[in-house]
């Protein structure tokens, strides 16, 4: 993906935070003083140490100061900010990893974006969506995540409560709409959950529904019923009190801000013919006169006995939870000391949803990263994109994922260790 200016300021902007925090992650003794800090930051950045002494006159007095050290101090105290560093007690201009700074599933501050890992399809980003995709002017034809659940009981990355859950997706996803091409598509992967307490299902999914048509004018394709072999749930309702099935689905609910100019070409993700229809073809197509459902259905003589080059999929994906690059991401992550993430999409569902609603090369977005399944889903299927994720061993972990993609570059090598 070649950067265009907005894409590259914002690079920019945040690869030097990048290289100051990595600076406090680098010494053995987590310790830096600014001295330290300066020559590690700029060697980390690429820059020629002298630049660190060239002074300009800065202020109303006209005073000469160095602007990279300036810069540089100003992201010293954005870590402050975030908690990452803080001053050693009774040493002046020496700073320390906080326990926080080291700690798993660090949170990034609003407000503050750093490049994670770059490869030539696209960009991932540890930082808020809201941060990134407010400044994003670059067009995106498809929005593929998997938002947080309103869980009753969060997850480790922490869930949003039911009650604040429309305004938060549609606060996150409005940035992003803005900026969706003409016929471009939204996917959410989100399941049901329980009313607290009870057997009843929440409605936020059809509140949820509603509101993205009012608040952001997207209009719902299709509740594509992703079917998998979820393990056996929810217990308290169908294995111990018996009221309730187990869950056997979730949703990808797909919503287009044009219905009619719609970017989605099912000829992208056609499947192979049974082996019935193949032999149905072969026949010359039916060999029987019918009539069914009250006249709305006809079956005429040599009916389906067009060859085609395959079978049009129906709106229920049938794809298992077990996925092998899933498999291999939380190994990797483990090896590493990180969090691996809980919640994954398998890859092949990603996948087909990429190759069906957008063509090579359009740039799709993730907002809610995870594990960066939808940026290796975009990497194999040759489209470009674009991830945000909040928690750092999984921006972090899912790099991992794509050290043998073009272009791979890791900028988030900042090694927290308890
Ligand atoms: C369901 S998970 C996504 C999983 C992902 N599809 C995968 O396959 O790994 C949702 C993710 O959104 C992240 N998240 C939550 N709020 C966020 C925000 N405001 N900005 C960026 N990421 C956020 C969480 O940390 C979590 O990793």
């Amino acid at each position: 993906m070649v950067l265009s200016t907005s894409q590259q300021q914002l690079a920019n902007q945040i690869d030097l935070f990048e290289h100051v925090a990595g600076a406090y992650a680098q010494p053995i003794s987590g310790r830096l003083t600014n001295k330290e800090l300066y020559r590690i930051a700029v060697g980390r950045a690429g820059i020629e140490a002298s630049n660190l002494n060239r002074k300009t006159p800065v202020g109303q007095a006209g005073k000469e100061r160095s602007i990279l050290k300036r810069q540089i101090r100003w992201r010293q105290q954005t870590l402050r900010q975030l908690g990452i560093i803080e001053r050693v007690e009774g040493m002046r201009g020496v700073w320390e990893l906080t326990q926080a700074g080291k700690s798993k599933l660090l949170k990034i501050r609003d407000g503050i974006s750093v490049l994670g890992f770059r490869t030539d399809l696209g960009m991932a980003i540890w930082s808020n969506c809201t941060s990134v995709f407010s400044k994003w002017d670059e067009p995106i034809f498809l929005v593929l995540t998997s938002p947080p659940y309103p869980l009753s009981q969060p997850r480790a990355y922490g869930n949003p409560p039911i009650e604040e859950y429309l305004d938060f997706i549609c606060q996150s996803i409005e940035p992003l709409v803005r900026n969706l091409v003409k016929g471009g598509n939204v996917v959410l992967s989100l399941g049901d959950v329980f009313e607290q307490g009870s057997p009843a299902k929440s409605t936020y999914i059809e509140e949820l529904t509603i509101a993205l048509r009012k608040r952001l004018g997207l209009y719902l394709m299709n509740r594509i019923v992703w079917e998998s072999n979820k393990p056996p749930g929810p217990i308290q309702w169908a294995s111990k009190q018996r009221m309730q099935l187990n869950e056997g689905y979730e949703f990808c609910l797909w919503f287009c801000n044009d219905p009619n100019a719609c970017i989605a070409d099912n000829r992208r993700v056609l499947e192979p013919h049974t082996e019935a229809h193949k032999k149905l073809i072969e026949r010359g197509g039916e060999q029987r006169v019918a009539i069914h459902g009250d006249g709305a259905y006809h079956i005429r003589h040599g009916s389906y006995g067009q060859p085609t080059v395959g079978r049009i999929p129906r709106n229920v994906f049938h794809v298992s939870n077990h996925c092998a690059s899933q498999r291999a991401y939380k190994k990797r992550a483990k090896e590493m000391g990180l969090v691996p993430h809980g919640a994954t999409m398998p890859l092949k569902l990603a996948r087909k949803l990429v190759r069906f609603l957008t063509d090579v090369e359009q740039t799709v977005a993730d907002p809610f990263g995870g594990s960066m399944t939808t940026p290796f889903a975009c990497e194999l299927e040759n489209r470009s994109w674009i991830a945000t994720e909040n928690v750092f061993d999984y921006v972090r972990g899912g790099a991992e994922r794509f050290v043998d993609r073009p272009g791979y570059e890791l900028r988030l090598n900042i090694e927290l260790t308890d």
